[in-house]
């Protein structure tokens, strides 16, 4: 019987069979170990008679690449691919760490993924005299298990990282014909061999194509989000906001939708969403938006009519879902129906227009102002808890936001 790809090695009453990797699950007296954090325990019960006559038949870490390569061509965020490709390289080598690195004018820089050795390692300039360097310019897979000897070895990373490394296979990661960084694999037991090189060099190729387009794609939505918060600061700033407001009232939302147990792809879109909250306002004219004495009643419909002509603006934006429409139309909406434009009730109203109207609250009330102090955040959560309990606001958003000032996140 074939095992799945994914697993590379099984032990049956203390023998191992293939190869050990950090991942291991226990099915009666088998254990089985893959290269993914998660297994299919169905599918392992099924496979846990074969193994134990040892008529599994397992894949060579060569072999089972172009699978891992598959897997990893689906849409997947720059953060979540790094994970996986680490995951699985070291997985198939057996070894502790991998880094990617990618070819900057005259360096290497890391790429990172959240925790570990983010943010203490991806401002370090890596010289091309380094090892990776060294293989990047001579476009080699290389090995080097004697680190303590080889000047090439560029300590500031170990040190920045708290980390040791003793060993490193390395290749460089291709788009085509184009070479535009190395991937490191650090620390196998004992030592890097040929097999080890060859299956790390079939791996590069493999996901280089991906990897490009997903660093690439990243940086136009981060070069996309200081455009747009560029414009709404301007606008923040316009209407006697702080400049950070848009950006706040961000930051706070996918706070609160991340508690709320949205996907990233929601958490995404409501980010959006939350920065243009006040695009509208670009259409109200200075001497409603900031005029300093009482509004009369057509001038307060006339702001009032920034949640149109917010979502007006953005519906005329190609990628932008009904979901970032709906964060800028009902972001004055209350739950009892008292806010406006359209007097929504309940469920009528959108989760994004109930998540910004919290976070859009709580940060105009606990921020500086020019016609007002600042009020503490305890003050600001019993006005909203008050709110929520009269059914203007979302009690279970509120809940969330208690939550994270209690966390200190906030
Ligand atoms: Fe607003």
């Amino acid at each position: 019987m074939k095992a799945p790809y994914w697993i590379l090695g099984y032990e049956v009453s203390g023998k191992l069979v293939g190869r050990k990797t950090r991942d291991k699950f226990r099915v009666s007296d088998v254990a089985f170990y893959t290269i993914s954090e998660s297994a299919d325990l169905d599918v392992l019960e099924k496979l846990k008679d074969a193994a134990r006559g040892k008529k599994l038949s397992l894949m060579e870490p060569a072999e089972v690449i172009p699978y891992i390569a598959a897997e990893l061509n689906t849409s997947l965020s720059l953060t979540t691919l790094l994970k996986r490709i680490q995951h699985s390289i070291c997985s198939l080598l057996s070894a502790e760490a991998a880094s990617i690195l990618v070819h900057s004018e005259d360096h290497l820089e890391f790429l990172v993924t959240e925790g570990g050795a983010s943010g203490r390692i991806e401002s370090i300039p890596v010289p091309m005299e380094s090892i990776a360097g060294t293989i990047f310019l001579k476009e080699k897979t290389m090995i080097f298990n004697d680190l303590s000897k080889d000047k090439r070895h560029f300590k500031g990373v170990d040190k920045a990282a708290k980390f040791v490394t003793k060993n490193i296979v390395g290749s460089p990661i291709w788009t085509g014909e184009n070479k535009f960084g190395v991937i490191e694999v650090l620390n196998k037991e004992r030592g890097f061999g040929k097999e080890d090189a060859e299956t790390l060099e079939k791996f590069a190729r493999l996901i280089g194509r991906k990897l490009y387009s997903t660093i690439a794609n990243e940086r136009m939505k981060k070069l996309m989000k200081e455009i747009v918060l560029a414009v709404t600061s301007v606008i923040d700033k316009r209407d006697r906001y702080t400049q950070e407001h848009s950006r706040n009232v961000a930051r706070i939302s996918v706070m609160l939708g991340r508690k709320l147990g949205l996907s990233d792809k929601d958490l995404e879109d409501l980010e959006v969403s939350a920065i243009f909250h006040d695009i509208g306002k670009i259409g109200i004219p200075d001497s409603v938006l900031l005029k300093p004495g009482r509004l009369t009643p057509d001038e307060y419909n006339l702001i009032k009519n920034h949640t149109v002509f917010g979502a007006e603006i953005l519906s005329k934006l190609k990628h932008v879902t009904e979901n970032i429409i709906s964060g800028a139309l009902e972001h004055h909406e209350r739950l009892d129906g008292s806010g406006y434009p359209n007097g929504k009730k309940d469920g009528d109203i959108s989760l994004f227009g109930r998540i910004i109207a919290v976070a859009d609250v709580y940060d105009a009330l606990t921020a500086k102002r020019v016609y007002k102090e600042e009020w503490s955040k305890e003050k600001v959560l019993e006005i909203l808890r008050g709110d929520a309990e009269k059914g203007k606001f979302d009690m279970k958003i509120v809940e969330k936001l208690e939550e994270l000032v209690k966390e200190g996140a906030l």
